[in-house]
């Protein structure tokens, strides 16, 4: 038989699922969510949706992985679950490609924009355009509707994860995980301190820490359960198949709460280097959404600093940094899946999983360009598959997974992961089982039922 795949060491288990987790959610999406939400508010509520929730859901997703030890769909049949079980994986496995489809495009967004730091032209004037949030629109505009662009661009996104996952799991994810992850952390850790020392960097840490309890609100806290959700990877299958990965005698639970708590230190740090800076330049009141935050309204703030070009070229390699690796595991998630189903090579499940995407992925690019006609229920095909995915796939998927393994999996199974069958004590075990029999699939519910009926 042969030898059975996994993580080698419990630096590289961490850096990969650390990885996967820490992505344009925690750079983009969270502060966009903390100032759309009122600030601080926010964040405790993210916090305590993140520790009650999330963490729990993550270990019904790692104890599904290691017990299976298949892919995302497989594992249930190794558990022996009946077949409707089975159609649980397809769904999260099916969720995971479109997802892939779509991010590779925002990934390509990324390499373009850091090349085009450290060539100077995003910050080159545009003609006709006299303010500089007018030129960084622009720019924006300009290069996301061109044709050929972002396409090439999104090849090379589609060709660095070909060749980490034709690496495989230790001597592709592992590695390349293990160096990029020092590499983002440094590079964050180096914005935070050039934002605290801006002028008003006082103002933007109190704005982003002083908790208003009078904000919050029912909406509020499914937004911050969403985002949870997002951040840290769940109802994806990535978390099921990595764990497939980690060894028999790795700990769960101390696995699933540093992650999430590297995590949610990636996006406390992001709110850190964002809120001053926006408040230090006058930019408050400019719109975080989508992708405006970090191609318009941070451009310019590099655009009043000294060594414009340096800080804007090292904020896109963190971004591009934070993006391949969230793609890398979203893509093994097909990729184990052919190697383990259909009995596959590495090899050519790689290329199975990638090569279509370039047809697909060009499709989502160009959504936003000359196929921009195409509508699917009133949106283009780029943003029908976010919201497809996001608000409804990912949330069944995970709900879900809760109830297989809250009530239908081998009796025993999820405190049997969590005690590395017995031989260590999981004091948390009695209360994770209770929220992922009980509280996390009603949780989850609200928000699938919100998404539905918004
Ligand atoms: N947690 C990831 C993020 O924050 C979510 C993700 C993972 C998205 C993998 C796409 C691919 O961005």
């Amino acid at each position: 038989m042969a030898k059975k795949v996994q993580f080698s060491s419990k630096i590289g288990l961490i850096a990969a699922t650390v990885g996967s987790a820490v992505g344009l959610g925690n750079i983009w999406r969270f502060p966009a969510e903390v100032q759309a939400n009122g600030g601080s508010s926010f964040l405790l509520v993210y916090v305590l949706c993140v520790f009650i929730l999330g963490i729990p859901v993550m270990l019904s997703e790692f104890a599904l992985g290691r017990g299976g030890g298949s892919d995302a769909a497989g594992s249930f049949v190794k558990l022996g679950a009946r077949k409707g079980w089975q159609a649980v994986g397809y769904l999260v496995i099916l969720a995971s490609y479109l997802i892939l489809c779509f991010y590779t495009v925002v990934g390509g967004w990324t390499f373009e924009y850091m090349v085009q730091s450290i060539t100077g032209h995003l910050y080159q004037p545009v003609a006709g355009v006299t303010d500089v949030k007018g030129m960084f629109t622009a720019h924006m505009n300009e290069f996301i509707a061109d044709d050929w662009n972002p396409l090439i661009n999104t090849y090379i996104m589609i060709g660095l994860t070909l060749a980490v996952l034709l690496g495989g799991v230790q001597k592709g994810i592992e590695r390349v995980s293990n160096v990029l992850m020092p590499v983002l952390f440094t590079l964050l850790l180096a914005f935070c301190i050039v934002s605290l020392t801006l002028p008003e960097a006082q103002k933007g840490v109190e704005f982003f820490f002083k908790p208003d309890f009078s904000k919050i609100s029912m909406s509020m806290i499914l937004s911050a359960l969403g985002q949870a959700f997002f951040s840290l990877s769940l109802g994806m299958g990535i978390l099921i198949t990595y764990a497939s990965y980690f060894p028999k005698r790795a700990n769960l639970t101390r696995t699933a709460f540093i992650v999430s708590i590297l995590d949610l230190l990636v996006a406390v740090l992001m709110g850190i280097i964002i809120f001053p800076a926006v408040l230090s330049f006058g930019l408050e009141n400019e719109s975080f959404q989508g992708a405006t935050l970090v191609f318009v309204t941070l451009p310019q703030v590099f655009n009043h600093m000294p060594g414009t070009q340096i800080w804007s070229t090292l904020f896109f390699l963190l971004l591009l940094v934070a993006t391949l690796t969230s793609i890398i595991s979203i893509a093994e998630v097909s990729v184990k899946f052919l190697c383990d189903r259909f009995k596959m090579r590495r090899r050519n499940a790689c290329f199975v999983v990638l090569m279509p995407l370039f047809l697909f992925s060009s499709i989502c690019s160009l959504s936003m360009g000359s196929l921009s006609h195409i509508q699917i229920l009133g949106r283009n095909i780029f943003d029908f598959l976010d919201n497809l995915t996001s608000e409804y796939m990912l949330t069944i998927g995970a709900m879900a997974t809760c109830i297989y393994m809250g009530w239908f999996a081998p009796k025993g199974l999820l405190i049997d992961e969590l005690t590395n069958r017995g031989s260590m004590r999981s004091n948390l075990g009695p209360f994770f089982l209770f929220v992922i029999r009980w509280v996390a699939p009603v949780l989850i519910g609200i928000i699938l039922f919100s998404n539905i009926f918004k």
